[in-house]
């Protein structure tokens, strides 16, 4: 597939190593290009682009900005470049604040999520909540003894959630469809559940698995 990714971040970068491992085409937006140029020295293939050449380019599109810009950074990639397409979404709504005791700040509440604002936004993109609770280290092919761990994912459409489980299965994950939109208020969450070992305990490797009763 070609990837629009809309981020420069370790995030972008990370995910981006990820699709040009897998054999996607990669195309990178960010506001200033000087950003990426070690990255694209070191990925053959991975282009570089604006927010708008990044979304244009991409069949599916990644969010991996800062969670507090990312409706500008989608304002910027132009709503008619994300039309009918998977965006997914990695960001969290952190708050320009400290944690406290480990725990994050969010600027959402648990009653509203950033991607539901993200969504009715631009309702004609179909945003998938993936990868925002994992680090970016180990967001590509994690290895870890007890098995796959588990993404959780959210969003409004099936076919989109379709792709996003694809990508997750070729980057190693059992993916978790917890359902509609709405469920990203529960998703994102789980990254100041994730941070909390790292601010605390100064672990960052950890995944999360559900477990069924077979
Ligand atoms: N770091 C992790 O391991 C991790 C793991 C899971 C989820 N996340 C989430 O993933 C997202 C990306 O995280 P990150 O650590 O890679 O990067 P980040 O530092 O949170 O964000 C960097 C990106 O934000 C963009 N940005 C900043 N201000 C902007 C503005 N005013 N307008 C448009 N874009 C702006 C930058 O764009 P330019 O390129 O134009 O400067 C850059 O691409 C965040 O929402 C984070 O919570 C992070």
């Amino acid at each position: 597939m070609k990837i629009g990714i809309l981020g420069s971040g370790d995030v972008a970068k990370s995910l981006a190593a990820g699709f040009i491992k897998h054999g996607h085409q990669v195309m990178l937006g960010t506001r200033d290009a000087a950003k990426l140029k070690d990255f694209v020295d070191q990925h053959k293939g991975a282009q570089t682009g604006s927010f708008a050449d990044a979304a244009t380019f991409g069949e599916a599109v990644v969010l991996a900005v800062k969670g507090s810009v990312a409706l500008e950074a989608l304002k910027a990639a132009g709503t008619q470049n994300l039309t009918g397409k998977p965006v997914i979404d990695a960001t969290n709504p952190i708050a320009d604040a400290p944690p406290t005791n480990g725990v994050l700040k969010f600027f959402t509440d648990l009653n509203h999520s950033l991607m539901e604002q993200l969504q009715s936004a631009f309702p004609d993109a179909h945003f998938v909540k993936a990868f925002n609770s994992v680090g970016n280290a180990r967001m590509v092919n994690p290895h870890y003894q007890a098995g796959k761990p588990t993404m959780f994912i959210c969003g409004n459409d099936d076919t989109a959630k379709a792709v996003v489980a694809g990508i997750c299965d070729q980057f190693g994950w059992e993916t978790a469809d917890m359902g509609k939109a709405e469920a990203a208020r529960a998703i994102e969450p789980l990254c100041m559940l994730w941070c909390i070992l790292g601010f605390t305990k100064n672990e960052w490797t950890h995944a999360f698995k559900l477990l069924h009763v077979a």
